[in-house]
């Protein structure tokens, strides 16, 4: 049988780089080809292992340029399609939301187009070779906008977009369901909550605060550090898109969490508190001490949380990593990192 090729679009970014790795391992035959513009928050150290082995392919490229897509699309003939690729921070939406309006949207618009094009014989009708295609979009629970004290997003909950960064993705789901509904194009999609793990861009919350500890400089959280979220192992998350990938239902969304809630400044504290045990200050206090409030970012959602029955009860899928034991991964990998220099 001939073996799968995969485009992973956003691979040499955080979750795509994991599940690279992930769908390698699961894998080895596949063809994986990688799509990357390589923006700032790339890093192909991530990927220096497989692609010096010539277990995926680099492709630098644009999302969002049709004639790049069409010649990719064309050239590999991929099966599966996984949309990682995006401008993913929110803070960056603020200060400039245009590139997310072009990535995002326009991105996955150019891609959906691409794969149309190459499996669909007609509305509702795929080519032959093409029968087992499939676009799979990573979304997130942000396009929900923003929970009170109680609740959980799922599956039929109301799209409220609050950020620059979540109205992008919330438009991006819209196209991926319309050519489900229009053209028939096999499609899957998932909502998954806050990913952390190693590898992640410094520009994130875990590695922030564990920097900043190392350096003896303040640990910035914002506003009073109460909002919410519901934090999810990428290795967990990278297992869960296999489960979807492999028995999801086309047409359908899934939604992705860890039943695991911590406010900002609970996580910033369990963080401090294992540094403190494994990386002890040398003067003897805590690393807690360093924590400073800052002003808060406009328009912060106070709480997500997931309910991820659907993918449980249908798919069989579950975590497997201790939220303890991710947490000591992760610390362990950004205190090697950072303590190289
Ligand atoms: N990180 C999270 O906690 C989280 C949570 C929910 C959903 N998501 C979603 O998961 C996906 C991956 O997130 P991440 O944290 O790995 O993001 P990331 O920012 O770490 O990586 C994004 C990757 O996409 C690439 N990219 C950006 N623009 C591109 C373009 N125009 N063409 C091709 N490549 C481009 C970047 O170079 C980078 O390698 C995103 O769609 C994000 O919205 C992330």
């Amino acid at each position: 049988m001939k073996a799968n090729t995969y485009f992973i679009t956003g691979g040499l970014g955080f979750i795509g780089a994991h599940f690279v790795h992930h769908l390698h391992t699961q894998d080895p035959s596949a063809k994986i080809v990688v799509i990357d513009k390589i923006t700032y928050a790339a890093n192909p150290m991530r990927l220096a292992d497989l692609l010096a082995k010539g277990n995926c392919i680099l492709e630098e490229a644009n999302i969002a340029n049709e004639a790049q897509m069409q010649a990719l699309f064309t050239a590999y003939t991929p099966q599966i399609v996984i949309n990682f690729a995006a401008e993913s921070h929110v803070d960056n939406s603020i200060a400039g939301p245009a590139v997310f309006l072009e990535t995002n949207v326009k991105g996955t618009f150019t891609l959906l187009e691409a794969a149309r094009k190459l499996w669909m014989e007609s509305p509702n009708q795929i080519k032959s070779e093409y029968q087992k295609a499939c676009f799979y979009h990573i979304s997130t629970d942000e396009v929900f906008g923003s929970l009170g004290e109680k609740g959980a997003f799922n599956e039929q909950s109301n799209y409220a977009p609050n950020s620059p960064y979540s109205a992008s993705k919330a438009a991006a789901d819209h196209w991926v369901r319309s050519y489900h509904h229009t053209y028939g194009l096999p499609t899957l999609l998932s909502y998954c909550s806050n990913n952390f793990g190693p590898f992640q861009h410094a520009e994130k919350l875990i590695p922030t605060i564990v920097r900043n500890a190392l350096k003896g400089n303040d640990i910035p959280i914002y506003g009073n550090g109460k909002n919410i979220r519901d934090w999810l192992y990428v290795e967990d998350h990278c297992t869960a898109i296999s489960s979807i990938l492999a028995r999801g239902k086309k047409g359908e969304t899934y939604a992705i969490g860890g039943n695991n809630e911590h406010s900002n400044i609970a996580l910033c504290d369990a963080i401090l508190t294992l540094l403190d045990k494994i990386h002890p200050k040398g003067n003897g206090t805590s690393y807690r001490a360093q924590i400073k409030f800052v002003s808060d970012r406009p328009g912060h959602d106070y709480r997500y949380a997931i309910d991820p029955i659907k993918i449980q009860n249908e798919l069989g899928w579950k975590p497997k990593v201790s939220f303890e034991n991710a947490l000591e991964i992760t610390l362990r990998h950004y205190l090697e990192q950072y303590l190289k220099g």
